[in-house]
């Protein structure tokens, strides 16, 4: 509802209030449930939350949500000073009002025992379908991922997880706090810290602008990418901390428009777009830009890895002003990425064009930069400009640049010289231009 005729109503019914009365109490009651009604903030506390770390909280947010829900640009609060124990849960459209804050001071704890997790739950926190959802605050949303961080179960049985309350967690791991199906979404302030698997995911999502938040895990927490974008559009990442035991950022097929700035990452796996086209999938992202950020103790810096077999496209992507320090390879394009298991050679790939690199500076522990790109459909269009990449060891290891069917072109001189990239395009050019999915 619009707010201006909100306050105008509040005021007839506060004037009708006070004629109407002839005793004070009624009027005092009266004067209550216009309140009730004409409410905006809803906390937690006051649907019944405890916060204390034990009691589980689920019911009083899932309370608190529905009457949030009901009113435009309304305010969800969970209180600073308070540890709130909540179960996997969504808040979910498309049925709600736009503009509702999430006013995260307080913090969130998920379980550790398997029965709150049934089967296998893709996510702990979701917020699906939204018009224009923000989640901002000084507050922590902590996933206590250790005990699923061990927990290889190959031969996982859900009845198993059933039966027994404190029995094995299920194999899928959940991401902690995902958005799905949504326009607008705005997350600051916050700090996610030891998720299970991904800490912060948006999927189907557009307009979306995530700064200051900081997240956190151990460097070997496995599969803890900290932010994952897939199939989202005109996304704005700055002024974050990341520090997991995978990707920092990890973005997927169906991006475009992402823009990412003043970032630190470390430790993880550096800033990645993909992987893409596995299981021979197409995929498609466009238009990524990463300036201005810092990376440290990652396994790679900036880099764009493929399954053999895919098909569609990585497009127009800008890499610049990163600061590298002892990260094992800054610069990397891997059309052959194999993750685990064997992979077969195919012929199709996702095709690799228009990659940007300017001013790229630091040390590397492995090598400087590693280009292995498909032989069916090379990478095209690769341009270096203003790279200084130095050995971390004291004793110079002697790793060159690796290229593999990589073409482009060198800007300015680099450091160390990368003279196994192709100078223009590779001869069969006409034939891999009619070869690239434009998606
Ligand atoms: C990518 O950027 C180009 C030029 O800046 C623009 O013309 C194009 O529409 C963008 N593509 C997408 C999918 O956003
Ligand atoms: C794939 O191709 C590479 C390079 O031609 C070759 O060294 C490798 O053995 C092949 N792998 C398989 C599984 O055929």
């Amino acid at each position: 509802m619009n707010m201006k005729l909100n306050s105008i109503a509040l005021i007839i019914g506060i004037a009708f209030s006070v004629w109407s009365s002839s005793c004070t109490a009624a009027r005092v009651s009266h004067w209550r449930k216009l309140k009730a009604a004409y409410a905006t903030t809803f906390n937690v506390l006051d649907y019944g939350a405890k916060g204390d770390g034990h009691a589980d909280d689920t019911k009083a947010f899932q309370n608190a949500w529905v009457a949030a829900c009901k009113v435009e640009g309304s305010t969800m609060v969970v209180p600073s000073g308070s540890v709130f124990l909540v179960k996997p849960i969504s808040f979910s459209g498309p049925n709600c009002e736009p503009n509702i804050v999430f006013q995260l001071d307080g913090k969130i704890i998920a379980p550790t025992g398997s029965a709150a997790w049934g089967s296998g739950t893709l996510q702990w926190l979701e917020f699906s379908k939204l018009n224009k959802i923000t989640i901002r605050g000084k507050g922590v949303i902590d996933g206590q991922g250790s005990v699923w961080w061990n927990n290889d179960s190959p031969t996982y049985n859900p009845t198993e997880v059933m039966l027994e309350s404190n029995g094995r967690l299920p194999s899928t791991k959940p991401t902690a706090l995902r958005f799905y199906g949504s326009d607008g979404v705005t997350v600051t302030g916050i700090t996610i810290q030891n998720s299970q698997q991904t800490h912060l995911k948006f999927d189907s999502c557009t307009n979306v602008q995530v700064s200051g938040i900081s997240v956190s895990s151990p460097g070997d927490s496995p599969n803890t990418d900290g932010i994952h974008l897939q199939n989202s559009q005109n996304v704005v990442i700055y002024s974050s901390t990341l520090a997991c035991g995978d990707d920092c950022i990890s973005i997927q097929t169906g991006c475009s428009d992402i823009y990412v700035h003043n970032v630190n990452c470390g430790p993880g796996h550096g800033i990645s777009i993909g992987s893409l086209g596995r299981e021979n999938t197409k995929a498609c992202v466009r238009n990524v830009t990463v300036r201005d950020v810092t990376i440290q103790n990652t396994l790679t810096g900036v880099r764009i890895k493929t399954w053999q077999g895919g098909s569609g496209s990585v497009q127009n992507i800008m890499f610049s002003n990163v600061q590298v320090s002892g990260v094992q390879i800054p610069i990397l394009i891997d059309q052959y990425y194999c993750d685990g298991g064997k992979c077969r050679n195919e012929s199709s790939a996702v095709a690799v064009s228009a990659i940007h690199y300017v001013n790229i500076k630091g040390t590397y522990t492995k090598q400087p930069i590693y280009f292995a790109c498909s032989d069916n459909l090379p990478c095209t269009g690769i341009t270096l400009d203003t790279i200084r990449l130095e050995s971390a060891q004291e004793t110079k290891n002697s790793n060159v640049p690796f290229c593999w069917e990589a073409y482009g072109e060198l800007k300015t001189k680099t450091v160390p010289p990368v003279e196994c990239l192709q100078r223009g395009n590779p001869s069969k050019a006409g034939g891999i231009n009619s070869k690239i999915d434009s998606c």
